[in-house]
């Protein structure tokens, strides 16, 4: 693998400078940010009224724990338009989840917001490795999803060179990478191994593609997931992070350099970690849930939104912004079974461990008797899919996963390409509990 390490002089001032210069600039921003939501939405009005609170009443940066939280529900509540803090005519983009139940929530931007996200999400691919000049594949899915038009003006601004292919057509890709050699992919981890998958099919060594660096997200990945994926390209992979909310993707990355958790870019948005139980803030290095206050978003700033995304806060080692954990889940995510609590990404883990498995898996969940059960779909790699190798990883899984998880599950190992494939974020829990 190719050292990327930017150099100093490219970085943003910001980036490299001192703790005090980073929160004297972040309560300035909070200040107007809180007064920004209180005079223009009315919901922030309201529960900041409620709660005896008003923007005056933040003189340091902790203040803001006084400070009413913000829930997904809300922005449900206020479909569409309703958290906006701005006149309809300064809205110059839309966004929109589709969630699994309800309503869409739907996110606003201005022209300011459209630029402060191509600013953070270069600095991401800057951390990354990337730089002005090179070609970036990006294969997150375009349209109301914030991956695709988040990555592609990020990969404009840094002044490299886009290739909008969007998610899907895994032939496609493979061989748009081939013809075009970018440098650097963009694309959840999950549909990369669609894509390895397709180098295989094609005959082609990915290890002799032109890529440097893949910078992956929208979903939770492991180190193990890591290691896999660089070796079979011989290339990083940085993990990004960011949620449609807060901005879309940039909030925080990982450097390249480093790859030790993901750097907060934290004059932009303010991390706190909290007690998702009692909501109090947790000290530096506890794990709990992530919440974000925006400092520069002006068409819908958000106040102490509640990502429910699990991880802890760490010191700067790259930058000097603090750093977040590499996310291990959502609380949504979180499977309770029988008292043990368990994350997809632990299944993740123990795949990734076992040899004789390609890297793909499901999880099933449903009702045995009145317990609930857990069974894992996976599938037999392509040079060992004979039946004395599968029930040997049959075996071997189902250990590792009560040893490792503490959980007893079925394993079933299936034929190679058994397992659903993502286009995009992938689906890795379904649950048939209600279902017999
Ligand atoms: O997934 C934004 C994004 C696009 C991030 C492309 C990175 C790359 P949403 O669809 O709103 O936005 O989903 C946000 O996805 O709260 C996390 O649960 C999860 N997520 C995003 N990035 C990561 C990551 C985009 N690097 C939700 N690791 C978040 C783990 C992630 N989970």
């Amino acid at each position: 693998m190719k050292d990327l390490t930017p150099n100093k002089s490219d970085l943003d001032p910001i980036e490299i400078a001192s703790r005090d210069e980073i929160m004297a600039l972040q309560l300035t921003r909070m200040k107007t940010t809180l007064k920004h939501a209180y005079d223009n939405v009315p919901m922030y009005k309201d529960r900041f009224d409620a709660a005896g609170v008003h923007p005056d009443d933040l003189t340091c940066l902790s203040d803001l724990a006084k400070f009413p939280f913000t829930y997904k529900d809300d922005l449900r509540a206020n479909y569409p338009f309703g958290l906006s803090a701005v006149p309809r005519e300064e809205l110059v983009r839309i966004h929109a989840s589709s969630g699994t139940t309800g309503k869409p929530t739907v996110v606003v931007y201005t022209q300011n917001d459209i630029d402060v996200w191509a600013e953070v999400v270069a600095r991401s691919l800057r951390a990354s490795g990337l730089k002005r000049g090179d070609t970036v594949h990006n294969a997150y899915g375009y349209g109301l999803f914030t991956g695709g038009l988040g990555a592609h003006y990020g990969i404009e601004r840094l002044g490299a060179t886009v290739v909008p292919m969007g998610g899907g057509q895994t032939e496609k890709q493979v061989g748009l990478i081939t013809d075009f050699k970018p440098q650097g992919i963009m694309v959840t981890p999950s549909y990369m191994l669609n894509i390895l998958e397709g180098f295989h099919k094609a005959g082609i060594d990915p290890r002799t593609s032109s890529l440097d660096v893949g910078v992956f997200g929208a979903e939770p990945w492991t180190n193990a997931m890591r290691l896999e994926v660089e070796e079979a390209f011989d290339m990083h992979a940085v993990d990004i992070y960011g949620l449609s909310e807060i901005i879309g993707p940039g909030v925080a990355n990982e450097c390249v350099e480093s790859k030790d958790g993901l750097h907060i870019w934290e004059d932009h948005f303010y991390p706190e970690v909290i007690n998702p139980v009692t909501g109090e803030v947790v000290p530096e290095g506890e794990e709990g849930e992530l919440v974000f206050t925006t400092l520069t978003k002006t068409g819908m700033p958000m106040i102490r939104y509640r990502t429910r995304d699990l991880t802890r806060l760490m010191a700067g080692t790259a930058r000097s912004m603090r750093r977040m954990q590499k996310i291990t889940g959502r609380s949504d995510d979180m499977i309770i079974l029988r008292g043990v609590n368990v994350f997809p990404t632990q299944i993740e883990e123990q795949v990734m461990a076992t040899g004789g498995l390609a890297p793909y898996f499901q999880i099933e969940l449903y009702k045995s008797g009145r317990m609930d059960a857990m069974r894992v779909f996976v599938e037999a790699a392509a040079d060992a899919a004979d039946n004395l190798s599968r029930t040997a990883a049959q075996r071997m899984l189902t250990k590792h996963i009560k040893d490792m998880v503490g959980v007893s599950t079925e394993v079933i190992v299936g034929d190679p390409g058994s397992v659903a494939r993502s286009q995009g974020k992938a689906v890795r829990v379904i649950d048939n509990r209600d279902k017999g």
